[in-house]
């Protein structure tokens, strides 16, 4: 994996660093991606887990899942990517993490400055009062619980597909992309709209726009420069040249 020397250049002068990741940068962490050929949705169907229709057909059958997928992500550990990550963020005064993953993986590999897209699988939240639970006290055992105030059904705290991202979260990774220098796309398919346009709208907006996935998506094209590689391998190759990289030119 050759890392281009003008990427090194353009981190030096970046003030603004922007990043997406998707399921792909949790991969070597041992947690499924979704569109890969053994990924979660070839064994599942989106509509029946992932949608507020599926939840309203069979609530139990999605509590279920996303406890099982909640237990893995609660034993997974942060990867050599993630932390790398977090060790970059450290060298920039704006450095922001958008990510599609419920995993918080990159809190736990120590990034400060993380915003999820599609909330986490961690908190859970009641259906029908909104009310948010964030420890698992809710859960008395791995049956679906209710709420304590309005008696409704509790739900993990993610979105769901037909739902809207929290607003606050999305307004601001729309305006890091439009004004970042250089965007990081690591991880991601860059299928799932709105997350997947914030890559395009750097790229509009003039940032340098790099993408890190060991496979082509449909966004590779448009990046200026696409690292084909397993994040948990070009991430830390990337902060080492960097440092590095960094020290040589302050000498
Ligand atoms: P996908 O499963 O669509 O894409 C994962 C990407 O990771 C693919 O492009 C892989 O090539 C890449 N990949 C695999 N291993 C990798 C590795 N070691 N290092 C780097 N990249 C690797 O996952 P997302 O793009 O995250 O939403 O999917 C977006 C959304 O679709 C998810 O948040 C989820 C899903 O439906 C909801 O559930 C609402």
């Amino acid at each position: 994996m050759e890392i281009p020397d003008i990427l090194l250049t353009k981190l030096k002068e970046a003030k603004h660093i922007s990043v997406l990741t998707g399921a792909g940068i949790s991969a070597e962490s041992g947690i499924s991606t979704f569109r890969d050929p053994d990924g979660l949705w070839s064994k599942f169907n989106p509509m029946e887990l992932a949608s507020i229709d599926g939840f309203l057909a069979n609530p139990e059958l999605v509590w279920e899942w996303y406890q099982y997928r909640k237990k893995i992500a609660n034993e997974a550990k942060p990867n050599s990517g993630h932390i790398a990550l977090a060790e970059l963020e450290k060298l920039f005064d704006a450095f922001y993490v958008f990510t599609q993953n419920v995993d918080r993986l990159h809190h736990r590999a120590g990034s400060k400055n993380v915003y999820e897209l599609h909330g986490n699988i961690i908190e859970n939240r009641c259906f029908d009062c909104g009310r948010q639970f964030k420890s698992d006290s809710v859960l008395a055992d791995n049956k679906l619980p209710v709420c304590s105030y309005c008696g409704g059904k509790i739900r993990p705290n993610v979105v769901w597909f037909g739902e809207s991202l929290p607003q606050d979260v999305l307004q601001l990774a729309d305006s890091s992309a439009r004004t970042c220098d250089i965007f990081l796309s690591i991880g991601t398919s860059a299928e799932v709209f709105p997350a997947a346009a914030l890559p395009i709208t750097a790229k509009q907006n003039g940032a340098y726009v790099v993408e890190i996935n060991p496979n082509v998506t449909s966004f590779s094209d448009t990046a200026d420069l696409h690292l084909q590689g397993a994040s948990g391998e070009v991430l830390p190759l990337l902060l080492e040249l960097f440092l590095k990289y960094n020290k040589n030119e302050s000498k």
